[in-house]
């Protein structure tokens, strides 16, 4: 497990203007962080648009810990606009990175923020993730975030972004702030009332903290778009959830306002439960936990019924890793609790910056 802090904003790191042998150039790097819903997004309404069916609130994370850092570059002696995640070639031609850049040229263009010439320069773009990448731990939210940003930097963007990062991943509109965000579902067909916007910065809760436990490393078998859609087609049960989900967004703005946790925690856990649920209910079934996730859930409550009211909180993305929010001073019981149940036994395989992974025994846990 690893203790997350305060959550930041995004990290401008540089913008130099690169001219070495003749090589003319335009470079920026930027960091984003990883966002983690408590009222989740499930569902589209408009495929290409990203636009989603409902509301969803996150909190984002630290940046020390989960981070994506991306550096675009952009020169006359490109021949070709080529994408390299974690050292390893992407394709740029997918609809959602064509979607994302037209949109932010369009913008470009509209506020003529920077010279004309730059739009017939190719692109090359670096990213690298300091976590498991598609594990269910909002990689490409935080992947997205840092396109959107680090490109609307290079093109001198003024405004709000969220709907550019939007274009990429849905989840990634909310790491383009820090502190509480909400993802406003929009009324309009063209999505321009689909954005993200803080509801309260990093500073209104410091004392929340958040533990994410790896369960897997491995990239989940059903991509987020892919099992939404199926969820959206097939399940009866989500269509109660989109009826349900704006009652929830009112009682987690006003439980998060309050810094009330044991209200915070019950809707939190609520509506991952509600995710799986609709998950499950799809047909073919998406089932992403797994009995180690479910282990974690049964220990949480029975966590929190000892303690006689909510201490923790559990919420699990599209993938098998929990993420617990919980108050600062319950961190080190909390996680001696979770080492007692879950030991680590030994890092299977190291990330960018060594962060443990690693299984967790199974058997310990009644
Ligand atoms: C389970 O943003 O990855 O993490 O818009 O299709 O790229 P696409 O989906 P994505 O979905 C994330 C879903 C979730 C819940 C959430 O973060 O709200």
């Amino acid at each position: 497990p690893i203790v997350y802090s305060a959550p930041t904003d995004h990290t401008y790191i540089n913008l130099p203007s690169v001219m070495s042998q003749g090589v003319v150039m335009e470079t920026c790097t930027c960091t984003a962080p990883v966002n983690m819903a408590v009222i989740k997004y499930w569902g589209k309404r408009h495929k290409d648009l990203v636009l989603p069916l409902n509301s969803s609130i996150s909190a984002t994370l630290d940046q020390k810990q989960l981070r994506t850092k991306t550096t675009v570059a952009i020169s006359p002696s490109f021949e070709d606009d080529r994408l390299w995640l974690n050292g390893i070639e992407e394709r740029v031609d997918t609809v959602r990175i064509q979607n994302l850049l037209a949109e932010l040229r369009q913008r470009s263009i509209e506020q003529q923020s920077c010279p004309q010439e730059w739009f017939s320069w190719k692109l090359h773009v670096c990213s690298e993730n300091n976590f498991p990448t598609a594990a269910g731990l909002a990689s490409s939210a935080a992947g997205y975030a840092c396109l959107a940003f680090s490109l609307a930097v290079l093109y001198r963007l003024r405004g709000d972004i969220s709907d550019i990062a939007r274009r990429g991943s849905g989840s990634a509109c909310r790491s383009m702030y820090g502190g509480f965000v909400i993802w406003d579902k929009g009324t309009k067909a063209d999505g321009t009332d689909s954005i993200a916007r803080q509801l309260y910065p990093e500073t209104h809760w410091p004392e929340l903290h958040i533990l994410i436990l790896v369960v897997s490393d491995q990239k989940k078998h059903t991509c987020s778009t892919a099992g939404m859609e199926v969820t959206v087609e097939t399940s009866s049960l989500m269509k109660q959830r989109i009826r349900l989900v704006p009652d929830r967004i009112k009682e987690m703005t006003s439980a998060i306002e309050k810094r009330d946790f044991h209200k915070f925690a019950e809707l939190t856990m609520k509506d991952s439960n509600q995710l799986h649920a609709v998950c499950l209910d799809s047909y073919p079934p998406i089932s992403y936990m797994t009995d180690v996730s479910r282990q974690i859930v049964h220990m949480v409550h029975e966590y929190n019924k000892l303690k006689g009211q909510n201490k923790v909180a559990y919420t699990f993305d599209a993938g098998p890793n929990a993420c617990l929010y919980l108050i600062e001073e319950d961190v080190a019981e909390v996680v001696s609790l979770v080492t007692h149940f879950f030991p680590p036994i030994g890092p299977t395989e190291e990330f960018y910056t060594g962060l443990p992974t690693g299984s967790v025994a199974l058997d310990q846990f009644q």
